[in-house]
């Protein structure tokens, strides 16, 4: 299958998970990619593992400058950018006793930090070619304030809020936004997780939704449908019925 033939992608968020699971399936679509996440040493097997034709460019999405330099390279090494899709995410449970601050301010940094700073990389270069795409990952954790889900979840909301103020202003210029908000994939970040994580899927599975989404008109891509349209309901809800039923639920 080739329909991904000559598009150039990166990922960023590509060393483990949902990300090096897209690169694998992109890769072989046919995409040309630039994986990016903090762990080098992992993107260079993941590429070897794809036959080694793709670009490894280790960065810290937290740190605005690096975003925009590997942004820059790119562009002056001649690389015509079709799509960027920001993955990199930390994610600790949070049960209202731990007080880590640095933790907190972490996640800020790099789950919603690190999107503005992808954003703010890619956006002048794709003004200027008249066209691109931009890809950020919410959750359906960011639907709704779940228990121990903050800051995390919280973190998840401003990226759907952030994805539809992007999609509004940047549609004006042919850049197409998305968001992707996936229900539980089976990752190191939900290995985390200690109860039962209801419809979880393989990586795999998420990665084969996430392609065919790139394709489609649709702003978000969700998944698996399944559990997300559970979600979307629970999003429905008015206030005081939401907060008695998650008060029976805990
Ligand atoms: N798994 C799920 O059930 C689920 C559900 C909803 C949403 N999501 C979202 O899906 C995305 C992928 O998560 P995942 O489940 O695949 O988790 P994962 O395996 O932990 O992947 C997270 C990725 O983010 C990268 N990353 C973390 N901090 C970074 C930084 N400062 N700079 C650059 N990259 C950084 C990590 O690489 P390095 O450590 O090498 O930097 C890794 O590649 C996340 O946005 C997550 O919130 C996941």
């Amino acid at each position: 299958m080739n329909d991904f033939q000559d598009k150039t992608i990166w990922i960023i968020g590509a060393s483990s998970g949902i990300g090096a699971a897209l690169a694998r399936e992109l890769s072989y679509r046919g995409a040309r990619l630039i994986l990016s996440a903090r762990r080098e040493e992992e993107l260079k097997v993941l590429n070897r593992t794809m036959g080694g034709g793709h670009s490894v460019r280790a960065l810290d999405i937290a740190d605005a400058a690096s975003a925009k330099k590997v942004a820059d390279d790119l562009v002056a090494a001649g690389h015509d950018l079709d799509s960027v899709i920001f993955l990199a995410a930390l994610y600790s449970p949070h049960d209202g006793k731990t007080k880590d601050i640095e933790m907190i301010h972490k996640m800020l940094d790099v789950n919603l930090g690190g999107a503005f700073n992808t954003v703010h990389a890619v956006q002048p270069y794709f003004e200027k070619r008249g066209k691109g795409q931009i890809v950020l990952c919410g959750s359906v954790a960011g639907y709704r304030g779940l228990p121990t889900g903050q800051p995390y979840c919280a973190t998840k909301a401003a990226i759907i809020n952030l994805a539809e103020s992007l999609h509004i202003d940047l549609g004006r210029k042919n850049i197409d936004v998305k968001v992707i908000c996936p229900g539980f994939v089976r990752t190191p970040l939900t290995d985390k997780n200690d109860f039962k994580m209801p419809m979880i899927i393989e990586p795999e599975e998420a990665a084969r939704a996430i392609a065919r989404g790139l394709q489609s008109r649709a702003f978000e891509i969700h998944f698996p449908k399944g559990f997300t349209y559970i979600m979307k309901f629970v999003r429905l809800l008015p206030n005081w019925l939401y907060f008695s039923l998650i008060k029976r639920v805990v």
